[in-house]
């Protein structure tokens, strides 16, 4: 809880405390006329005492402090709304705008949080279906950093397995440099499928490829010196996909999963002294409870294949146990597909049943929903081939770039460049960040790069704006929004501005809450509309007097700040001028 929420809480928790000490006084903004809060707390103490919630409700008021609360209402339900008084409001929004949190707190309880995000596989591009993993996942790590918790990145990719054999093969094949070069310039799928074709058609290919295999897996260090290129090139590519995305993941977040393999034995032995193996068909299983399939059969989670060999599951069994273990994760959140929803559902309970996933630490499958085409089908380029990540980014920029030229022809070329880079690749992550991660998302050029709407070139100008009405006053801008010029709040359009800034900390929270960025991204859109109706009803230059003219110039500061932070929070840049 942070700002006014947190300074009411606690006055509200005076109350609450005559009554049960400690309890909750469950305060959250009533989102209704007529109230700023609403203490919901009454309901649940009901329950656990047998007395009204009404009726504890009105006790909770009579012993409250009340100071800075306009009115303290009991509903007969036993909700208690209240109002603020102005001043109570102001002083909350000076502290605010003062803090270089902008009020926002940080965790009293920071938890290690271990964030497996964007994770594609080595030789093999980039594509659209990587796209908003690696989008929602950098925006979890800004938040929960920003929010006090040590983040710990983690790149996941695949980097080992049974095509190592056949794309090492294919490397020597080609030729080391040239088959290098097409990796490192972002040719991976080109590789790929000349690997496959070359694999598909020669036998003899097949036995070689399978002798690789044998010899990667024993450690061979020619054959090591090998997949290494494929690694290593294949991450200079990825790295550059990054970099041109603004994703905080760098080459020492790797930790893909060939990280895992010497542990694989030892997973799998520690199962077995577990009791927990099961020998099914050849195959040593795991059938964690309750995971059943279509015919009611239990369903095994395989940890060593009849050949001997592991597999995906064991992998992620192994980097469970590492996490909770070796990093003390207090969270592990995989931001992976949907579709990947019932492998780690059942790698999260072997992991329990294991005791690898500590009592009160979480291991949570941020899932992600599809990128869907127009059609309704899964994201394809025209051609029906998987569209390559980096690709979309250039397209963003391009596009961005001919709607900031009409906007604004009197950009300079090196300004231009730049305002187009924020736009497209803002457009692109917040076209993402702003549906509901669990959803399928319809990808929309015309949409995202709107100026209307909830986009971020909307949010993007909506600083921008605010940052002009300084130009246009010639004010000096660093004057304001630290806190130091007393804002009134008479008008209901700058109260419901006030209100709205001071849920900054809330929006976040929240945002935590269920790892979903798209509250923030609401929490925006909602503080530009309080904007511009606050603009619109009350003249900032042409204010009636010097005093009313500075409130509003600092509430103009005040959300442009936020709006900016707010941004920065999600990956997304802001420009001075668009
Ligand atoms: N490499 C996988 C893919 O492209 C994603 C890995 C996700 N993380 C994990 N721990 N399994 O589908």
């Amino acid at each position: 809880m942070a700002g006014l929420l947190a300074a009411l809480a606690t006055r509200i928790q005076a109350g609450f405390d005559t009554v049960a000490p400690g309890a909750d006084p469950v305060l959250r903004p009533s989102g209704q006329a007529g109230a700023d809060f609403q203490a919901n707390g009454a309901l649940p103490l009901a329950k656990r005492t047998g007395q009204a919630p009404a009726e504890i409700a009105a006790k909770v008021v009579a012993a409250a402090d009340l100071e800075g609360v306009a009115t303290a209402e009991v509903h007969p339900k036993g909700f208690i709304n209240l109002t603020v008084e102005p001043a109570f409001l102001v002083a909350q929004l000076a502290a605010a705008a003062a803090d270089p949190r902008l009020g926002v707190d940080v965790v009293d309880d920071p938890w290690t949080i271990v964030v497996d995000y964007s994770a594609p596989n080595v030789a093999k591009e980039l594509h659209a279906g990587h796209v908003r993993t690696t989008i929602v996942g950098d925006a979890l790590c800004r938040l929960a950093g920003f929010a006090g918790h040590h983040v710990i990145r983690e790149n996941h990719i695949g980097d080992w397995g049974t095509p190592f054999g056949m794309l090492i093969e294919h490397l020597i094949d080609m030729g080391e440099e040239v088959g290098a070069r097409e990796l490192s310039v972002g040719d991976l799928d080109g590789f790929y499928r000349q690997a496959r074709a070359a694999f598909d058609a020669s036998d003899e290919l097949k036995d070689r490829a399978r002798r690789r295999v044998v010899l990667l897996q024993s450690g061979d260090p020619e054959t090591l010196r090998l997949w290494r290129i494929l690694v290593d090139e294949s991450m200079r590519y990825f790295s550059e996909v990054y970099r041109r995305l603004g994703v905080l993941l760098t080459p020492e977040d790797v930790v893909g999963e060939s990280f895992y393999n010497d542990m694989l034995p030892g997973v799998v032995n520690e199962l077995e002294s577990l009791g927990l193996l099961v020998d099914s068909e050849g195959a040593r299983c795991v059938f964690p409870p309750g995971f059943t399939g279509r015919d009611g059969e239990p369903l095994p989670l395989i940890v060593q294949k009849s050949d001997g060999g592991y597999g995906y599951a064991t992998t992620d069994l192994a980097a469970i146990r590492d996490r909770f273990g070796r990093l003390g994760a207090d969270r592990a959140l995989y931001v992976v597909g949907a579709p990947q929803r019932q492998h780690f559902s059942m790698c999260f309970a072997v992991g329990r049943e294991a005791g690898w996933i500590p009592e009160g630490a979480e291991a949570v499958h941020v899932a992600i929903g599809n990128m869907l085409g127009p059609d309704g089908k899964i994201f394809r380029s025209r051609a029906g081939e998987a569209v390559k990540l980096i690709e979309l980014v250039d397209e963003a920029v391009a596009r961005a770039s001919a709607a900031v030229l009409a906007k604004n022809p009197s950009l300079g070329d090196a300004e231009s460049t730049a305002v187009a880079q924020a736009v497209g690749v803002g457009a692109l992550k917040y076209a993402d960040l702003s549906t509901d991660r669990a959803r399928e998302y319809v990808f929309d050029w015309d949409r995202m790069l709107a100026f209307e709407g909830n986009t971020a070139p909307y949010l993007q100008y909506a600083v921008v704006r605010i940052r002009s009405i300084f130009r246009r006053g010639g004010i000096d801008p660093s004057s304001f929004g630290a806190g130091r010029v007393p804002v009134s709040v008479d008008e209901p359009a700058e109260r419901a501005l006030a209100q709205r800034l001071l849920a900054f900390g809330s929006a976040i929270a929240s945002a935590l809450e269920t790892w979903s960025p798209h509250k923030l991204c609401t929490y925006l859109f909602e503080l530009a509309g309080e904007f511009t109706s606050f603009f619109e009803n009350c003249p900032v230059l042409r204010a009636p007097s010097q005093e009313v003219r500075d409130s509003r110039l600092e509430l103009c500061a005040h959300t442009a700040a936020v709006l900016a932070q707010g941004l920065e929070l999600l990956g997304i840049d802001a420009p001075e001028r668009m």
